[in-house]
């Protein structure tokens, strides 16, 4: 017996939601994203096909997301204007800006208030 099988992309970072849940526009590195409203940054990027969120200082290599729950600390990258978020644990809102992070990141004590 022949069966039809319908073969479907399948990407580890999927939403469950799909295409049906709400969409919020991200930037990162200027440009835009529109992603799940209900992801964390990290998630999203990740949906979208960023693979590198920063690098690290002394050697300058290539850092991602590991253990997406607040360890590791691989996912950092620039919240709006702020250094060192992790993007793990931070939920997308419409309008946010993001940036990778090269290296050791300065101290913004005015962002820092905020
Ligand atoms: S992925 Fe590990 S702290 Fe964010």
């Amino acid at each position: 017996m022949h069966t039809e099988t319908q073969e479907t992309k399948i990407s580890l970072f999927m939403s469950e939601a799909g295409s049906q849940g709400k969409k919020v526009r991200i930037y990162f590195d200027g440009q835009p994203l529109d992603v799940p409203d209900d992801v964390s940054v990290a998630s999203a990027l990740l949906m979208s096909g960023v693979r590198t969120f920063r690098s690290t200082p002394v050697s300058g290599s290539a850092r991602a997301p590991y253990c997406m729950m607040g360890v590791c600390f691989e996912c950092l990258v620039e919240i709006d204007g702020r250094p060192s978020r992790q993007s793990c644990l931070t939920q997308v809102r419409d309008g946010m800006l993001i940036q990778r992070q090269e290296g050791a990141s300065g101290l913004n004590m005015q962002s820092a208030e905020n």
